[in-house]
């Protein structure tokens, strides 16, 4: 172990205590909701959401923009500020509940144990500062204070995201998109975190420099064992890279289960919408086809099924009952064609996930109707 490593253990030990909790999830969401305090009243942007990331696990959180995807992973790193709060649900983070913890409490947590990597490395990093300095003023905020091991660890880190330590004299507006995102990461991994939020950290990147930085988180997850909580619109760029796979549709969890068997099989008709928007680099050519419409507002979701207004697998039940999550063929899926008690009419027999049919009613090319709005 290097000296530099040794002085971040060092100061991990001294934060949080470890406890042996290695048999547990790392990190466990158990019914979290936030709300947004509007002047017309709550709005629900995460509602009951329930999550478990394993240590070294890469589990990946897919849905339309403004689904909630963000405003959850704030609300697991208790980085939520006025209008947004939790309002239910618990954050179980190696065995403590981030939610009741104060901010002197919860900052030996933050980079130390669980750091956080935002989409915009511009709007995160500190533009009139050189990196140097924003790593130094990280890493004096937990107590490092030596110059040399701040030094090191600093190249240390840079050397792993693959920039040249001449770099952290560098300005970020000096530095590329892509390096800067890098260099976000690097700053991320200065405590050797157990778990990296991500929120969509390649989206403002062109495809080739996406698919280079997603190799290189990933190679940096199994080489240093962390575990990735990775918030993106676009599906088709976790396929490879995630075990576990949730789907959000307003606001709520529609689908979580392993990533392979989810794009194999989706169970709910919205996963199954999200995958026929994609285009697939090596399968056969095919049309590519979409859902209709948009998501509700959050602050008015139909009764019944969220998704009903965009399902053309819906029935009358869809319209009233809401569905809960069920387990089918080993993952879970909010949608009552799985219920024991309100299938479809017609036979009442249960749905193998595999026979639910592509969306007829897709309208073409939808691609951009999956995108963030600042990118169209
Ligand atoms: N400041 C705010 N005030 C009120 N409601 C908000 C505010 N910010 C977000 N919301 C609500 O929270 C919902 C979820 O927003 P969030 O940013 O978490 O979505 P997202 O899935 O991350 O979207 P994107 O893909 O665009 O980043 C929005 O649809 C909106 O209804
Ligand atoms: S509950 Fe009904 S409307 Fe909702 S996804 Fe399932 S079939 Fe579609
Ligand atoms: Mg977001």
């Amino acid at each position: 172990m290097s000296h530099s490593s040794a002085v971040v253990h060092a100061t991990k030990a001294a934060g949080a205590q470890r406890g042996d909790q290695h048999a547990a999830p790392l990190l466990e969401v158990r019914g979290l909701s936030v709300v947004y305090d509007t002047a017309s009243g709550p709005v629900t942007a995460v509602d009951d959401v329930d999550l478990t990331v394993n240590r070294g696990e890469f589990v990946a959180v897919v849905g339309e923009s403004g689904c909630g995807k963000s405003t959850m992973l704030f609300g697991i790193a208790q980085l939520l500020s006025s209008p947004a709060r939790v309002c239910a649900g618990e954050v179980i983070f190696r065995g403590q509940n981030l939610v009741t913890m104060n901010d002197a409490q919860l900052a030996p947590v933050r980079w130390q144990n669980l750091s956080v990597v935002m989409q915009s490395a511009m709007n995160a990093l500190n533009p009139v500062k050189r990196i140097a300095a924003q790593y130094a003023d990280t890493m004096k905020a937990h107590g490092v204070r030596n110059k040399a091991d701040i030094r090191r660890r600093s190249e240390e880190v840079l050397a792993m995201v693959g920039i040249d330590k001449i770099h952290l004299e560098s300005y970020p507006h000096q530095l590329s998109g892509g390096m800067r995102q890098r260099a976000m990461i690097a700053m991320a991994l200065l405590f050797e975190p157990e778990l990296i939020l991500m929120d969509e950290p390649t989206s403002a990147l062109d495809v080739v420099a996406q698919r280079s930085l997603m190799l290189q988180i990933k190679e940096l997850q199994e080489r240093l064992g962390f575990a990735v909580l990775f918030v993106t619109h676009d599906m088709s760029l976790v396929s490879h890279f995630s075990e576990r796979l949730l789907v959000m549709y307003a606001g709520q969890e529609v689908e979580l289960g392993e990533t392979r068997r989810v794009f194999d099989t989706p169970a709910h008709p919205y996963s199954k919408g999200l995958l026929e928007a994609f285009p697939s680099i090596r399968g056969p050519k095919v049309p590519l086809v979409g859902i209709p419409g948009a998501p509700p507002a959050l602050s008015a979701v139909p009764p019944g099924c969220r998704y009903e207004p965009r399902c053309p697998l819906a029935y009358a039940d869809c319209t009233t009952v809401e569905p809960e999550l069920y387990e089918v063929n080993g993952v879970k899926a909010r949608c009552l064609l799985y219920s024991p008690h309100n299938r479809p009419p017609a036979d009442g027999a249960p749905i193998d996930p595999a026979q639910v049919p592509v969306p007829a009613s897709a309208t073409l090319l939808p691609v951009e109707a999956t995108a963030k709005e600042s990118e169209r």
